[in-house]
């Protein structure tokens, strides 16, 4: 039997207290709903069809290459107004139709298969996803009659006390026969909050002479919604979770792992070290043995083998060859790459430029659209001035040169293999290889005159 999809991501949101559409605040660098997005394709869903409606468009552009047909939900009149707009788009479809929401991340592949299953074995009718909660406070509770089938489902607004104390209830996923279309025309809004609700479908079926059974979700920690930040916060805590025992799993060594954040596009080797506070984000990539020193930031860079970011570094779309080291306290760019060993130390900024083997520049330097060969020496506060106002210049320094502190080097400019720059120049003029250059005021010496200035006051 196939299936569909249905993802109901058209309401408001409220408690999320956010201009952002709920479903878009992300998870891990990722939107929420692109989560159970990835969980219906990986179902092998024949449509998934996502309902939108608050920030429609933003939700479009933010999932527009996922693959997913879009419905509108013109007001946020509840779930079951939601579900019907989804019918233009499956209208032609009569197999299971499985349907989730935006706001309930973790819901996996398995669990949507386990659905489905479910209705096949009954035939027809429908199926309601539900699991135990000590505390049902905000769920939908399901009633069952006195033969212990499920009756109906009750809302919080307008359960009885007794109803209240029912801990069964429902996760809001679901699976449908083909009936839902025409039962959906049936669900009315006489409730408290004047809304129409999806789980009214359990009574419309089952006066429809329908079957309607209740499959208790096997871990309802996949089941959290998102309705609050809290939650958000508590959701995405336990994305990090199975990601770090992943990675563990996997050789990596992580010392207070649970201060290390991940994102899911991260791909680390065994016996990477990672130190508290690290966060790696997008496609960044660390091969063996390379170390991440406590709270540096990287994102979509790679860390070659045996290389070291020391801690509190930034590196962003940057890479390190073998062996290479960085910081404490660095910062490298887009466009940054360090060949095999070479080092950069603290404050330096790197930023489209490529630094040969060994090259090192161990403190307070700039250095942007520069290539530097091998094994140079970069000195504290070498600065390449490589922006006139309007447009940027590149600075060329071959092999073995040595730039003295506190130079300027005033880009378009090329500085030869074996080079020497004087401390404190500002070089305009290329210097050819094995040069010395100076540029600077001559330094005047004037014997005594401290002595005669003083006798002069006195
Ligand atoms: C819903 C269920 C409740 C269940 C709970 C599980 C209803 C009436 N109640 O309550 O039984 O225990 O989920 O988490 O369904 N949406 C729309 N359009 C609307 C209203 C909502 O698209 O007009 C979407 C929301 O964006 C959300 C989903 O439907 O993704 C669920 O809506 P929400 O308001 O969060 O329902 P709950 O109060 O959580
Ligand atoms: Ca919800």
């Amino acid at each position: 039997m196939e299936h569909s999809v249905v993802i109901l991501a058209a309401g408001l949101g409220t408690r999320m207290r956010s201009k952002v559409p709920k479903v878009l605040h992300p998870l891990l660098g990722r939107p929420m709903l692109r989560y159970p997005v990835e969980a219906a394709r990986q179902s092998g869903a024949r449509e998934t069809v996502v309902v939108v409606g608050h920030g429609a468009e933003l939700v479009m552009e933010a999932l527009a290459d996922q693959g997913v047909h879009f419905a509108r939900q013109k007001e946020p009149l509840g779930t079951a107004h939601a579900l019907a707009a989804a019918k233009p788009a499956l209208q032609n479809f009569t197999g299971a139709l499985l349907v989730t929401s935006g706001d309930t991340p973790l819901i996996s592949e398995r669990t949507l298969h386990r659905l489905k299953e479910a209705l096949r074995a009954q035939g027809r009718g429908m199926v309601v996803l539900t699991m135990k909660k000590d505390d049902p406070y905000g769920y939908g509770r399901i009633v069952r009659g006195a033969d212990g089938r499920v009756a109906r489902i009750v809302e919080e607004k307008d359960a009885s006390p007794e109803e209240r104390a029912i801990t069964e209830v429902n996760t809001g996923v679901y699976a449908f026969d083909a009936q839902v279309w025409d039962l959906l025309a049936k669900v009315k809004n006489d409730n408290r909050a004047g809304e129409y609700y999806l789980p009214d479908l359990v009574a419309r079926y089952l006066e429809a002479g329908l079957p309607v059974s209740a499959l208790m979700a096997e871990d309802p920690q996949e089941l959290l919604g998102v309705n609050t930040r809290a939650q958000l916060a508590e959701v995405e805590r336990v994305l990090l979770d199975r990601l770090r025992a992943g990675w563990m799993q996997r050789g990596v060594r992580m010392i207070l792992p649970e201060t290390i954040y991940l994102e899911p596009g991260v791909e680390l080797a065994p016996d990477v070290v990672l130190e508290p506070g690290v966060m790696l984000k997008g496609t960044t990539k660390v091969a063996e043995g390379a170390r991440i020193g406590a709270y540096s930031v990287v994102e979509n860079s790679v860390v070659g083998a045996g290389a070291e970011v020391r801690p509190h570094s930034v590196l962003e779309g940057a890479r390190l060859e073998a062996g290479a080291v960085v910081g404490p306290l660095a910062r490298l760019r887009p466009g940054a790459v360090l060949e095999e060993g070479a080092f950069v130390g603290n404050f330096v900024e790197v930023k489209n430029s490529v630094l040969g083997p060994g090259t090192k520049a161990g403190h307070l330097a700039y250095l942007g659209d520069a290539t530097v060969g091998a094994g140079s020496n970069i000195g504290a506060g070498v600065i390449t001035a490589n922006y006139d106002g309007e447009k940027k210049h590149p600075t060329r320094i071959g092999q073995n040169a040595f730039i003295g502190s506190n130079s300027v080097l005033i880009a378009p400019l090329d500085i030869g293999d074996h080079a020497f720059v004087a401390g404190g120049s500002a070089i305009t003029k290329n210097v050819p290889e094995g040069a010395l250059a100076i540029g600077r005021a001559q330094q005047r010496t004037i014997e005594g005159w401290v002595w005669r200035k003083r006798k002069g006051v006195s």
